[in-house]
Formats: structure tokens, C-alpha cells, sequence
């Protein structure tokens, strides 16, 4: 089974542990990459982290939240090699992997339930890359 890195800030903090053990029931393997408390703290110090490893292939993909989900997209998306999808509906999650192969699911804690939150990643998880005009468009993302 795949291995999923997660991050998160203080505001994701309480979701990110659920979510852990949610994935972790459903066979996944977990890094996780912070943070470790409800204290506050700063979201680019755990995003960086995961990202580096998906890109470097310690993790197969990854899952994120801050309060907004804005400032850890926004952070994972300074990576070359991460295109990070802000999902808080299921359908939003499926196209992220359909059309942009997102390799960041990226969720807003302060403002979806656990439930929308477990809809939002098994969404994601069973939704596969359709490649073609969407392979071409991903491929132009990068800056060179
Ligand atoms: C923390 O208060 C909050 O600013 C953070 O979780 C996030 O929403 C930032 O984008």
C-alpha cells in the first residue's frame, strides 16, 4: 500500500490526526510531518517537509490542512514537483486527480466537518489521472 505524507499547522492539527488514523484503517501508510499540537505555530515549516517528500518518492502523494487550506497550498506549490489541490467538496478532490493529477490533497479545517473531510479523501484516493490534454497541460505548469 501506498505511503501518504501529511503536514499540517495548529489549525489542521485536530483533523490531520483523524484523518492519519482514517487512512492508516484503510491500509495506507503515514509520514508525518507536523505539527504536533494545537499550540500555534507555522505552516510552511511542516509543508516544506512533505512536499520534499513526495517530490524526493518517500511518499507516493499527500494530504495537508491549515485553517484556510490557502497558506499550505500556497506553500506546497512553491515545490517544482508539487501541484497541491484546495478540495472542500468530494467532486472538487476527483477532478484534482482526473484533470491535474494532483499529488496534494489540500483541505480547509476551520470550515469542513470530519465527515465532508473523509468524503473529500476517499474521493481523491479512488479517482485516477486521465492523462491526455490534461498530461499536456500538467507538463506546461512547471516553471523552467
Ligand atoms: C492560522 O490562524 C491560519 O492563518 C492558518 O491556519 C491558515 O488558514 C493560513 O492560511
Amino acid at each position: 500500500m501506498e505511503t501518504i505524507a501529511f503536514a499540517s499547522d495548529h489549525a489542521g492539527y485536530t483533523l490531520k490526526q483523524s484523518l492519519i488514523e482514517y487512512v492508516n484503517s484503510k491500509g495506507y501508510s503515514v509520514l508525518d510531518f507536523g505539527t504536533d499540537s494545537e499550540d500555534s505555530c507555522d505552516y510552511p515549516d511542516f509543508a516544506h517537509k512533505a512536499a520534499d517528500a513526495v517530490e524526493n518518492g518517500s511518499a507516493a502523494f499527500g494530504i495537508a490542512m491549515c485553517g484556510t487550506g490557502n497558506g499550505i497550498q500556497m506553500t506546497l506549490n512553491k515545490h517544482q514537483g508539487i501541484r497541491a489541490a484546495l478540495c472542500w467538496k468530494p467532486e472538487l478532490a476527483t477532478l484534482a486527480k482526473e484533470h491535474n493529477n494532483a499529488n496534494f490533497l489540500v483541505m480547509p479545517a476551520r470550515f469542513i466537518s470530519y465527515d465532508e473531510a473523509v468524503a473529500i479523501v476517499d474521493a481523491y484516493l479512488a479517482a485516477t489521472f486521465e492523462g491526455g490534454r490534461h498530461q499536456r497541460r500538467i507538463d506546461k505548469i512547471p516553471v523552467k
